[in-house]
């Protein structure tokens, strides 16, 4: 059991809990049960009669639910440095930079890679996030999306099959598809609980993108897209059309993308990747227009190591509210419990009772100085299932 007071400001993101859309409570306490799942919510004066265990004191520190960081791609080998240096040099960004890391992906052994994906995943622990997405797609042939799978098994349960990432070197594309929608479908389903595409240019179009959507989906996989983050496209309609959790990255949107994402009937969350923009030099999304719109944003970090090398969700939500337009609440929202959303996950992304017990306590009074100090390391404890997995919580003394 673990008993956490002194809470200056909890952001709960449930509003019948506290004030605002985040339902903030002041001077507040949590209590999680010996299950990992939260028992308690509430004032810090009345800890004492909801717990038997010594409550820890956080001295005033804000804490907020643990990030929700529903897309990234964990498994790979070796990084693109001098892709990134040529980069700013001035070159642009290019879908077909994913085929040197398939290189480096193929080459190295299950220890390396697994080794590699535990470095990342715990690196964005240590900064908040207690839950992730991992995606395959440096594999590109059956045995190493496979592999890659059961690597990405290793460190979340949110496992994605993104065989269509790009078409791989001397292959040709239609047979590549009715690959990825066979055999390696069959060989990747049993680790995976998610199927993507990369609908774009250089990558796979909308037909494409259907079959092997619809191939997933008939063998009990989730669905969700990467769609229009190199350009106008059909990526966005297909992803509403088809009811995927989350059409991610919409960089590129259309009136008409936002009508349908907005739609009354619409299920699908629209995950924005700002860290992607931010390393590519190219324009940010506009959140304010979709968020206007009634459309459901969703924050992630896309840590790969072509377009987005980082697992820092505390930036992604300064970059939303700095460069996309969102408010504090809105991207500290988006990063939690959209991120929720966009996984169809119900338990986390929120600090109430019955939820998995996941926080992270802030070196700061509220969550608004994760973008009113951007690149400041505030992330001073994570929880997990009522572990505390870095950092510590007693600030009494
Ligand atoms: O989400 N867009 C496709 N995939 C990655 C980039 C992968 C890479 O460049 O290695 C992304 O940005
Ligand atoms: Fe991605």
């Amino acid at each position: 059991m673990l008993a956490i007071a002194g809470i200056g400001h909890l952001v709960t993101n449930d509003p019948s809990l506290g004030d605002g859309p985040l339902g903030v409570i002041r001077d507040a306490a949590v209590v999680v049960g010996d299950d990992g799942l939260i028992s308690w919510v509430g004032q810090s004066s009345e800890v004492e009669n909801h717990t038997s265990t010594r409550p820890l004191d956080v001295g005033g520190r804000a804490v907020i639910p643990g990030f929700v960081d529903s897309h990234t791609h964990l498994v790979f080998a070796g990084d693109r440095a001098s892709e990134f240096a040529a980069r700013m040099a001035g070159e642009p960004y290019k879908a077909g930079g994913i085929r040197i890391t398939m290189a480096a992906t193929r080459a190295a052994t299950n220890d390396q890679l697994v080794a590699n994906a535990r470095r990342l995943a715990s690196e964005a622990l240590a900064s908040g996030t207690t839950t992730i997405e991992v995606k395959s797609g440096y594999g590109l042939s059956v045995v190493d999306e496979a592999r890659s799978l059961e690597v990405a098994r290793a460190v979340t349960d949110e496992t994605t099959f993104l065989g269509a990432h790009v078409v791989p070197p001397d292959s040709d594309a239609d047979a590549y598809v009715e690959l990825v929608c066979g055999e390696m479908l069959g060989k990747c389903a049993p680790h995976s609980r998610w199927i993507d595409v990369f609908c774009d240019r250089g990558a796979f179009d909308v037909d494409q993108a259907r079959t092997i959507l619809m191939a997933g989906a008939k063998a009990g996989l989730g669905t969700r897209l990467h769609a229009n983050q190199l350009q106008h496209g059909g990526g966005i309609a297909l992803g509403v059309e088809m009811g995927v959790a989350s059409c991610d990255h919409c960089t590129h949107v259309s009136d008409r993308d936002i009508e349908m994402l907005a739609g009354a009937r619409a299920t699908t969350v629209a995950t924005l990747l700002p860290t992607a923009e931010l390393c590519t030099r190219s324009p940010f999304p506009n959140a304010r227009r979709l968020i206007d719109a009634g459309v459901t944003v969703a924050l992630a970090s896309d840590c790969n190591p072509g377009s987005s090398y980082t697992s820092s969700m505390p930036l992604v939500v300064a970059l939303g509210v700095i460069s996309m337009g969102m408010t504090c609440d809105e991207a500290l929202w988006s990063a939690t419990k959209g991120g929720a959303k966009a996984l169809r996950r119900s338990d986390v992304g929120g600090i109430s009772p019955e939820m998995r017990g996941d926080l992270v306590v802030l070196e700061a009074a509220s969550h608004v100085h994760l973008a009113y100090r951007p690149g400041v390391s505030l992330v001073t404890a994570v929880v997990r299932s009522g572990k505390v997995m870095s950092g510590q919580l007693d600030f009494s003394s």
